[in-house]
């Protein structure tokens, strides 16, 4: 008799607690810390104040949190042409870039919801776009690299459908980027579906924004494999329980 085929391996599931929510005053000893307290990767939100209204680190500090860091730096950013800086990122220490899609749209193309950018609406990019994310792509795999790329609240889950075969992760913004410690947009959670199914089990699904006790369950069951958590660990006086709160809760909640 033959045995059954081993289902695939689930990606397994990651803690990235996001500096936005640290002690920039402090910013080593808060990822010596919270790496000590059991964080798999550390995200890095970049912000231009631009794409986003706020303005946040670059190259210069990532440099100076990845000669402390030993676990992957999960960078996410959020700024225009994107294009434009891989080697500058990936020179610092970036060890997974992620990309906003909108981003690789003319702004004149793009829908301005009240909080930020959509493509909701939109069933394809044009040539162009397509084009610039294509390279995008390459130039992180080039630099042997992982790449991810991450869409706004609204944005549909069908325009990464084609580039789902090249990059490692997907990123379901559960809050409208910009800054940390708002509320969780439950009406995500359908999209965040739709991109594991989409994906099968090789790509990552990570939720980034207003991701705790609460929420994580839902995301989990949703499909999400990557746990983004400023709030959430940096907010906790005890940043050990919370990641293990965090990794405890997802491991007991079934997957799809
Ligand atoms: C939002 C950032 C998130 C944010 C998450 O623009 O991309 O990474 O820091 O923070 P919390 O967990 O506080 O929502
Ligand atoms: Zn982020």
């Amino acid at each position: 008799m033959t045995e059954p085929a081993a289902a695939p391996a689930r990606p397994p599931i990651r803690i990235s607690p996001s500096l936005l929510a640290a002690d920039f005053s402090r910013l080593g000893e808060e990822v010596l810390d919270v790496q000590r307290s059991g964080a798999d990767w550390i995200h890095v939100d970049v912000m231009d104040g631009h794409f986003v209204p706020n303005l946040t680190i670059g190259p210069a500090v990532i440099k100076s949190i990845r000669g402390l860091a030993t676990v992957p730096l999960d960078v996410h950013l959020m700024i225009e042409r994107p294009w434009d800086v891989v080697d500058a990122y990936i020179d610092a220490g970036a060890d997974i870039l992620t990309a906003h899609v909108e981003a690789f749209v003319p702004t004149a193309w793009r829908r301005r919801a009240p909080r930020g950018w959509t493509l909701e609406g939109y069933q394809y990019l044009d040539d162009e776009s397509r084009r610039r994310v294509r390279d995008f792509i390459a130039a992180v795999i080039t630099r042997d690299k992982k790449v991810g790329l991450a869409l706004n609240p609204t944005t549909p889950a069908s325009l990464v459908l084609e580039f789902l075969g090249e990059i490692d992760m997907i990123v379901a913004m559960t809050v409208w980027p910009g800054f940390g410690a708002q509320k969780f947009i439950d009406e995500v959670s359908a999209k965040i579906h739709e991109l594991r199914l989409m994906s099968g089990e090789r790509v990552s699904v990570e939720v980034d924004g207003g991701i705790n006790m609460d929420t994580v369950g839902k995301s989990v069951a949703a499909g999400a494999n990557v746990l983004v958590a400023g709030t959430a660990v940096f907010g906790d006086p005890e940043p050990r329980a919370a990641i293990k709160g965090l990794r405890d809760r997802a491991a007991a909640t079934p997957r799809p």
